[in-house]
């Protein structure tokens, strides 16, 4: 019996109220998913930001959508242009929208409506430290993230910083979303170990959409 003739099907279940991982969500989608990536990054190539200290990041980062999340060493900010170019984010692909709407609807969450979408990638060994998602000014919409391409573990706590964290095995084609009494919990990625996925190679890539305003 291979992974391959039998996979495993992905589970659906409540982090906690207001959170929801949702299993496998994605998986249809996932060609189009990473048509629509590449679109993006043909306009907005992937960068390496700078935190406020002034460290590179490990994962490499790109938007789209009317805005688009940016750190250098003045802070962390939503910009309606790409700082590389000059230009405006590319437009949030379709196949983007019409899932980060779903998954929302699904979650519990109707009529989401994001309007900036941060792409992430991770070769192995990138990591993302533990942080909440707090530069949005609505508060009301959802974290909404979807996982293609390399495994991890997603952590995910609560309200503060030092309160207890799960530990959450992410897959291609996972969606996890978060919001009311989760909106702002901490959460964070683990280091991606090394493999190689048929669809996106050797690299793991999140989209998280988000409503800013
Ligand atoms: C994020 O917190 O922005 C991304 C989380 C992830 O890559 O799963
Ligand atoms: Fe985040």
């Amino acid at each position: 019996m291979t992974a391959e003739l039998f996979p495993e099907t992905r589970q659906s279940h409540r982090i906690a109220p207001g959170a929801v991982l949702l299993g496998g969500w994605a998986q249809s989608e996932a060609r189009a998913l990473k048509a629509g990536v590449d679109a993006v990054i043909a306009s907005a190539p992937w960068r390496h930001m700078r935190t406020p200290g002034g460290r590179s990041m490990s994962m490499a980062n790109s938007n789209c959508g009317p805005l688009g999340w940016v750190s250098d060493t003045d802070g962390y900010r939503y910009l309606c242009a790409d700082p590389e170019s000059g230009r405006a984010w590319p437009t949030m692909p379709a196949a983007f929208w019409r899932l980060a709407v779903a998954a929302a609807e699904e979650a519990g969450y109707p009529g989401f409506a994001p309007d900036a979408c941060l792409l992430n990638r991770y070769a192995p060994g990138a990591r993302l430290s533990l942080h909440c998602d707090q530069d949005e000014h609505n508060a009301a919409a959802p974290i909404v993230s979807v996982s293609l391409g390399l495994p991890a573990i997603f952590v995910f706590g609560g309200a503060r910083r030092k309160d207890p964290c799960q530990r959450i095995a992410l897959e291609h084609g996972d969606v996890v979303v978060w919001g009311g009494p989760t909106r702002f919990n901490y959460h964070g990625v683990l280091p991606v170990p090394d493999g190689h996925h048929p669809l996106v190679g050797r690299y793991r890539i999140n989209l998280t959409f988000r409503k800013v305003y």
